[in-house]
C-alpha cells in the first residue's frame, strides 16, 4: 500500500469528518517536505502554508537556525524527566519567557501543548485559593464561544458547543459572558458599512458590563476570568474592540479574581507584538503559551504564573502541585523554543510581521467587492473574513454548508493550503512569507471564494 492507502486504512485525523476520508473523489494532501512558507506534497505539488500548519509555524519550515538547534540538542540528549530534576535548555527558556512577560516576576510550568497549558493554569488557580484560605473560589468566567483546547478542563472553561457537544456531562460548569465581538454583538446593530465592524462600534460597552455583572453575581466564589486576548481564534477570528482587554483586567483585579490569558494562538508575534496583551500593557496572573513557542517545530506548552501565586505552593508537602506530564520541559522542545526566540531577534521578525500585515490589509480590500463578505477582521498576521448569506441582515450561511471549508478547498487548486472556521475564511501566514507569496495567498483565496460563490 502507498502512504495514502495506508492513511485511509489506519489513520484517524483530528477535526476531520471521518466519512470524507472514504469519498473516492476526495484526495487528501500528503505532505512530503517543506521550506519557508511552502509545503510540497508527495507528487511534488507546492502549496503556500496559509494557516502556518494550524497556527504553529512562525519563521517558515526548515529554518536553518531552529533545525540546527534541535540537531545540536539531539547530539547531547533527547529527553530526561523534569520531575525533581532540571536542565539548561529548560532554565534558559524559562528565564527568557519570564523576562518577555515581565517586568513582573513569573515562574514557568512546562507541559505539552495549548490544552495542557490551560489545564495547568486552571488547576493551579484552584489549589492556590485553597492554600490562601479562599477555597470557595471555584467559579471560572469565560467568553462566549471561547476555545482553549480539547482536554476536559480546557473544554470546561471554553464555550464552543461545536467542540464540546457530546461531552457536556464530563465538564465542570463555568460562567459564559457576552462575547466581545462587534460584528455579532446584539448591541452593535447600527447601519453596516463595508468596514471592520469594530470601526463602527456604537455600543455602551455591554460586553464589559456583562463581565462585571458575572463577577458581582459570583462574588467571593469567582476564581478567575479566562480569555483569549484580542482574538478568539477557533470562534472564527472574532476580534475584540480596542480597550476591552485592559477593562477586563481591571475588573478581575477589582473583584479579586485571577486573570488567565490564553496566548496559545496570539503569542509569539501573531498580532504584531510578542504577546497580544503587550498592546495594552496588561500583565495577567497566568499566561498560557504553546503552538508558536517552538516556532512550530516540536510540541511544547508553558504556563507562566505570577510569583506571588507560586509562593503559596511553598511550605508543607501538601502544597505540592501534583500535576505533570512525562515530557514536561522536553530538552528538544526547549532548544527549539530558544532558537525561535533567537530568530525573532536576529531577523527582526516583529518588524517584518508589521510590514506584511500592512500589505495584507491592502490586499484584502478586494474582498469587499464580494457580496457575501460581511466582515473583514485583521490584527497583525491574523485575518478572518466572515461570509454571510445576506450582507444587510448579516444572515449566516447554515453550518452544514461548510462554506469556509469549500472555499479553502477551491483555493487549494491555486496553491494555497488554508483552513477556515465555520463561515470564516482564515489566513495566518508564516512570518517568512514574502510579499509575492502573500499576494498569491490572497489571490488564491479570492479565486476560491469567487468560484464557490459566484457573485
Ligand atoms: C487559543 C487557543 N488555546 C488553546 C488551544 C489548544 O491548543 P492545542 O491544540 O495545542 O492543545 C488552541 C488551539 O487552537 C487555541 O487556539
Amino acid at each position: 500500500m502507498n502512504s495514502t492507502e495506508l492513511d485511509r486504512a489506519y489513520v484517524w485525523h483530528p477535526f476531520t469528518p471521518a466519512e470524507s476520508w472514504f469519498d473516492p473523489n476526495f484526495k487528501p494532501v500528503m505532505i512530503a517536505s517543506g521550506r519557508g512558507s511552502v509545503l510540497l506534497d508527495e507528487e511534488g505539488n507546492a502549496y503556500l502554508d496559509g494557516n502556518s500548519s494550524i497556527w504553529t509555524n512562525m519563521h517558515g519550515h526548515n529554518h536553518p537556525v531552529i533545525k540546527q538547534a534541535i540537531k545540536d540538542q539531539l547530539d547531547i540528549l533527547e529527553h530526561s524527566s523534569y520531575l525533581g530534576a532540571g536542565h539548561a535548555p529548560g532554565s534558559q527558556l524559562a528565564e527568557k519567557l519570564a523576562k518577555l512577560a515581565g517586568p513582573d516576576k513569573y515562574r514557568v510550568f512546562y507541559s505539552d501543548d495549548g490544552a495542557t497549558a490551560i489545564e495547568a493554569a486552571v488547576k493551579i488557580a484552584i489549589q492556590y485559593f485553597h492554600q490562601i484560605g479562599e477555597p470557595q473560589r471555584d467559579v471560572f468566567i469565560s467568553l462566549g464561544d471561547g476555545y482553549h483546547g480539547d482536554t476536559v478542563g480546557a473544554m470546561s472553561v471554553g464555550h464552543s458547543s461545536y467542540h464540546t457537544g457530546f461531552f457536556s456531562s464530563l465538564m465542570f460548569k463555568s460562567d459564559r459572558v457576552l462575547q466581545p465581538g462587534c460584528y455579532h454583538c446584539p448591541f452593535n446593530q447600527a447601519l453596516p458599512e463595508r468596514a471592520d465592524a469594530r470601526t463602527y462600534r456604537h455600543c455602551q460597552w455591554q460586553c464589559i458590563t456583562a463581565l462585571e455583572e458575572a463577577l458581582k453575581k459570583h462574588g467571593d466564589k469567582a476564581a478567575a476570568i479566562v480569555m483569549e486576548p484580542h482574538i478568539q481564534g477557533a470562534a472564527g477570528m472574532v476580534m475584540q474592540p480596542e480597550g476591552y482587554l485592559a477593562k477586563a483586567a481591571q475588573l478581575a483585579k477589582k473583584y479579586g479574581a485571577l486573570f488567565i490569558l490564553d496566548e496559545v494562538m496570539t503569542g509569539f508575534g501573531r498580532t504584531g507584538k510578542m504577546f497580544a496583551a503587550d498592546h495594552d500593557g496588561v500583565k495577567a496572573d497566568f499566561i498560557a503559551l504553546a503552538k508558536g513557542i517552538t516556532g512550530g517545530y516540536l510540541p511544547l506548552g508553558a504556563t507562566l504564573i505570577r510569583e506571588e501565586i507560586f509562593e503559596s505552593f511553598r511550605g508543607p508537602i501538601q502544597n505540592t502541585f501534583y500535576h505533570g506530564h512525562s515530557y514536561c520541559g522536553n530538552q528538544l522542545g526547549c532548544a527549539a523554543a530558544l532558537a525561535n526566540l533567537q530568530v525573532f531577534e536576529t531577523e527582526n521578525t516583529l518588524q517584518t510581521i508589521n510590514e506584511r500585515a500592512a500589505q495584507l490589509r491592502q490586499l484584502t480590500q478586494i474582498f469587499w467587492q464580494h457580496p457575501n463578505v460581511g466582515d473583514i477582521r485583521q490584527e497583525g498576521l491574523v485575518l478572518g473574513i466572515e461570509l454571510v448569506e445576506d450582507f444587510a441582515t448579516r444572515k449566516p450561511f447554515p453550518f452544514e454548508r461548510r462554506i469556509a471549508y469549500h472555499v479553502s478547498e477551491r483555493a487549494r487548486k491555486y496553491g494555497l493550503l488554508a483552513r477556515g472556521a465555520g463561515n470564516v475564511l482564515i489566513l495566518m501566514p508564516p512570518y517568512s512569507t514574502t510579499a509575492e507569496q502573500l499576494e498569491k495567498m490572497v489571490s488564491a483565496l479570492y479565486r476560491g471564494l469567487s468560484e464557490t460563490l459566484p457573485a
